[in-house]
């Protein structure tokens, strides 16, 4: 599950048109109009709903996921045939910065949401690297993620409550807005385009406390799931994001689009 994008307009209390709204606004900047049978590719895919919402969107898409997580490709394959898209839509377990990935495959359009974030590195290189490997010439690549701005950390406080949400979510270290489009330029991406997109996501971000009581009340305290430590990092970052978020912190969400050249 990623954050929604937020449109004038569109109700803020309605969290699936907002999430369909940025899968909506990822496939815009992929620019596949005028490709009879695009091929696109998601680094990160989760349980690949980004995937289907393309296959809706492209009845003659040829669309490829990976995901580390083997039950994810489990269950993404039978929400795929579920969803009526099985053939069209193919998950597979791999590593997005294993350089043998996919061999000899090339894609129109890469993207990545939510899921840059995991790669090595505060440019992440090797997940740029494998994008450009993986996509043809004048293909794109969109990324959409938390970013760390210029801004420094205002004191050490905050930047251990950074390196708490990092750990809540299992990540290393946020990329570095500046470091990661010097990469993506090293590596011959033009039209580079960042767009800042904290005010469209913060409806989106407004809804995690009541996601997560809501969580709290079915699943643990009248279901069967226990706490888990992974389920109170998932309740704890949501507490912590605003701390070292824009207004008051470096963190930033963003759209990073670029064109392979
Ligand atoms: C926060 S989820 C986002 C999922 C999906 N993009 C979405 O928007 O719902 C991050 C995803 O990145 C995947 N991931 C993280 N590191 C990865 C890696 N090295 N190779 C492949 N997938 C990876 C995880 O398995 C997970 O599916």
């Amino acid at each position: 599950m990623h954050f929604g994008y937020y449109r004038a307009g569109a109700n803020p209390l309605h969290r699936e048109s907002m999430l369909e709204q940025m899968n909506a606004e990822v496939l815009a900047r992929l620019h596949v109009d005028g490709i009879a049978e695009p091929r696109l590719l998601d680094l990160g895919c989760g349980l690949g709903a980004t995937l289907r919402s393309f296959a809706r969107r492209l009845p003659n898409a040829r669309l490829s996921g990976v995901t580390r997580v083997p039950w994810q490709v489990e269950q993404s394959r039978a929400l795929n045939e579920a969803a009526g898209c099985g053939e069209r839509v193919c998950v597979l377990e791999g590593d997005y910065e294993d350089p043998s990935l996919l061999l000899g495959s090339v894609y129109d359009g890469v993207h990545a949401l939510e899921s840059s974030c995991h790669a090595q590195g505060a440019d992440k290189a090797l997940l740029l690297e494998q994008a450009h490997r993986l996509l043809r010439p004048g293909g794109r690549l969109v990324v959409c993620d938390g970013f760390l701005s210029s801004r420094r950390f205002v004191n050490r406080l905050q930047h251990r409550i950074y390196r708490r949400l990092c750990e809540c979510w299992v990540i290393e270290e946020l990329a570095q807005l500046g470091l990661f489009t010097q990469r993506l330029q090293q590596l011959g991406f033009r039209e580079i385009t960042v767009e800042n997109l904290q005010m469209r996501v913060a409806p989106s971000v407004a809804h995690i406390p009541w996601v997560t009581l809501k969580f709290l009340l079915t699943d643990v305290v009248f279901g069967e799931r226990a706490m888990t430590r992974a389920r109170w990092n998932n309740i704890i970052a949501p507490v912590l994001l605003p701390l070292v978020s824009a207004p008051l912190g470096p963190m930033t969400y963003c759209m990073i689009s670029a064109t392979k050249i």
